[in-house]
């Protein structure tokens, strides 16, 4: 599934189990009718021509789940769920067959089973859906042994401030596209379908630019930075620092994810001058050049020397601290903005949920969140609020479901 980009859901697809395309004007008022449901919604297609990118539609069957090497959707939901004290092994597996069935079909374009809103499956933009699992399941279905040992609470950092609102679960939903409401209504069929077997923890919505807003640009966070800049590029960069490479049916083909809400103070920052925000980070806010280059992609200097005989890029800095060479040791980040209600005095709610995917959390993500957490000149500006981890397991072929490598 992965590497192959998106493609365009043909027709042909669309009209496949029921569903109608709306792509262009076919000139009749047709029945749109969710496999199993009772209840045909009808549109005239004729007034409803639809863009490319709405029936743009990434895989979902493969050995890798989609979604963490997918080009980054512009809209995100991270749904966390907590499993019922009775939902064990068993129940687990029926369970993920059931979201497994949902995502396998509304990524495609195709209402799920019993659609209750089926219009609302038709348009993917390259919706994916992404499995991960938390400690607690594993626990749930007496597997500790299989679980990625680095899958384990974080310690705790000093720079934290981490509510339970916003942490932990057994269960990640990560559903991504370009559309707002493809996200919405996934969202709701797959919590619809969880109910029997869990309650939700938490969900955090985010954004990035509007798909084609600014094509094959980093993205902007809501400091103004541009940010995924080092990330490990396509090809053997990022196979190295993402996908663990072998072991059991359950292990190979996985990854996994730290996710951590991250607020970041508009207030203070707004009072910075420019130069000391470029500073903080150790890149400039225009182009995301290092301090001590002219193109975003410049390899940073950190011995280059300014005028007072301090570095050009401060020891503290972002870049400094939080700079790794070593394909091996590195993250790969696919963050989203949050932007939440400002309060009655206009505070801003503002701030990023950071996801990082990567082999192993031990050996990737804790040593620089350590180096992070002792010394950042950014920690004046940002507060960590959420924090939870997950394994990310391989995908699965078509007929198949996620997670039953390790529970089937
Ligand atoms: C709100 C919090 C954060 C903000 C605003 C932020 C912002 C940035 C920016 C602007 C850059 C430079 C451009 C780039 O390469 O993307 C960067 C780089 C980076 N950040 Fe963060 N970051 C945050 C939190 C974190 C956290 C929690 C970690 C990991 C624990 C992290 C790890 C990294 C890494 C590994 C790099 C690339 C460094 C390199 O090799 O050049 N960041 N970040």
């Amino acid at each position: 599934m992965t590497g192959s980009g998106p493609r365009a859901v043909s027709r042909r697809g669309l009209l496949a189990g029921g569903a109608l395309a709306a792509g262009g004007a076919l000139g009749a008022t047709v029945a749109v009718t969710a496999v199993g449901s009772d209840n045909p919604a009808t549109r005239p297609a004729e007034m409803t021509p639809v863009g490319e990118l709405g029936l743009a539609v990434e895989s979902f069957h493969g050995t890798r789940q989609a979604g963490v090497a997918t080009e980054p959707q512009a809209h995100a939901a991270f749904v966390a769920l907590a499993l019922r004290p009775e939902t064990d092994r068993e129940a687990l597996g029926r369970m993920l067959r059931l979201l497994s069935d949902d995502a396998a079909r509304l990524t495609q374009g195709r209402p799920a089973l019993a659609d209750t809103e089926p219009e609302l499956g038709l348009l993917p933009a390259r919706l994916t859906v992404t499995f991960g699992f938390g400690p607690g399941l594993y626990q749930a279905a007496n597997l500790d042994g299989r679980r990625p040992p680095s899958v384990a609470a974080l310690p705790a950092f000093r720079i934290d401030r981490l509510s339970p609102r916003w942490s932990d679960g057994d269960l990640l939903l990560q559903i991504c596209a370009d559309d707002p409401l493809t996200v919405a209504h996934a969202q709701r069929v797959l919590v619809k379908d969880s109910r029997p077997f869990a309650t939700v923890a938490w969900v955090q919505q985010g954004f990035r630019r509007a798909a084609g807003a600014e094509p094959g640009r980093t993205q902007r966070n809501l400091f103004g930075q541009l940010d995924g800049t080092a990330n490990p590029k396509p090809g053997a960069p990022l196979e190295t620092a993402v996908w663990v490479p072998d072991g059991p049916a359950w292990l190979r083909d996985s990854t996994t994810l730290v996710v951590r809400r991250i607020s970041m103070n508009l207030e203070t920052w707004d009072l910075l001058g420019r130069a000391d925000r470029e500073l903080s980070v150790g890149r400039r806010l225009d182009t995301g050049a290092p301090l001590t280059g002219t193109d975003e992609h410049d390899e940073p200097d950190f011995d280059a020397l300014g005028s007072g005989g301090l570095t050009v890029i401060p020891d503290f800095s972002h870049l400094t601290r939080s700079h790794v060479t070593e394909d091996r040791l590195r993250i790969l980040r696919r963050p989203y903005n949050y932007d939440g209600v400002p309060s009655a005095d206009g505070t801003a709610d503002s701030g990023l949920i950071f996801a990082s995917y990567q082999a192993d959390i031990t050996r990737q993500f804790l040593p620089i969140q350590r180096r992070l957490a002792e010394r950042d000149l950014l920690n004046e500006w940002t507060t960590p609020i959420g924090s939870a981890v997950f394994a990310i397991p391989p995908g699965c072929p078509e007929g198949g479901w996620i997670g039953q490598q390790l529970l089937g």
